[in-house]
């Protein structure tokens, strides 16, 4: 399975994969949670991405193309992957058909959710993350066991930098401008796949996993 997540920030793309990874037993691949990574550690990616991040803009795509290119030569990908959050812009979708063509890979499946922006804002308001591992929580859609602790670690949870409403409204209109035009892109591929992202976490869980379902039992 070669998926790609596409969706505005908050629409859950973060949640779904990691609810595949423990279906299907391939690796997410989140461009957002490696960048995070890099500006933690100070590394000079880290130093150079901030600033875009902090304000909701792109990290430059050769940037994301370079990271992305050493990520897939990692033997957790032999088996397929979850990318969440990348490709983000149709020159990146041009460097990811290059580097997959590279190492004989072809995508399965496109999944996009769809979503509307007022739902959004209201979602990230209430999102919680435990940074280390990436795993995602909602106050109220999807609360930890224990008040602000992650609930492997037991650990503080954390609230992202970028999620404070006026960078959530850039992020979401960097969305519309560059990144939806990648339904198009790929929709001549015939692995395309939309769902409504404002149903509840488990019910586009299901969505999704029916469709992967379907293609798998369509290829037996
Ligand atoms: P990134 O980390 O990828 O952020 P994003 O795409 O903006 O998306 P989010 O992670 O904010 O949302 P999500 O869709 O994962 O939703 P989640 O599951 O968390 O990127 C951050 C930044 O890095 C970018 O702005 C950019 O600067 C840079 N970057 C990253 N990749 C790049 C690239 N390829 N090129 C250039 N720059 C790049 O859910 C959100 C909340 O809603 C959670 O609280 C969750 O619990 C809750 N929730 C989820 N689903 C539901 C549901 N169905 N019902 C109710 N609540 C739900
Ligand atoms: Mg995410």
């Amino acid at each position: 399975m070669k998926i790609i997540l596409i969706g505005p920030p908050g629409g859950g793309k973060g949640t779904q994969a990691k609810l595949l990874v423990e279906k299907f037993n391939i690796p997410q691949i989140s461009t957002g949670d490696m960048l995070r990574e890099h500006v933690k550690n100070e590394t000079n990616l880290g130093i150079a991405a901030k600033g875009y991040m902090d304000s909701g803009q792109l990290v430059p795509d050769q940037l994301i193309l370079d990271m992305m290119e050493t990520r897939f030569q990692k033997s957790d990908c032999k088996n397929g992957y979850i990318l969440d959050g990348f490709p983000r812009t149709i020159p990146q979708a041009e460097g990811l058909d290059k580097s997959l063509k590279k190492i004989g890979h072809q995508l399965t499946n496109i999944i996009v959710l769809e979503i509307d922006d007022n739902i959004i804002v209201d979602r990230m308001g209430g999102r919680r993350v435990h940074a280390p591992s990436g795993r995602i929580y909602h106050i109220k859609y999807n609360p930890p066991i224990n008040h602000n602790k992650d609930d492997v670690t037991n650990e503080e949870l954390s609230i992202r930098d970028d999620d404070k409403e006026k960078t959530v409204r850039d992020r979401l209109k960097v969305y519309h401008e560059l990144t939806s035009p990648l339904i198009n892109y790929y929709s001549n591929k015939n692995i395309v796949s939309t769902i409504d992202g404002s149903l509840k976490i488990d019910e586009v869980n299901n969505k999704i996993i029916n469709i992967l379902n379907n293609k798998w039992l369509k290829l037996e």
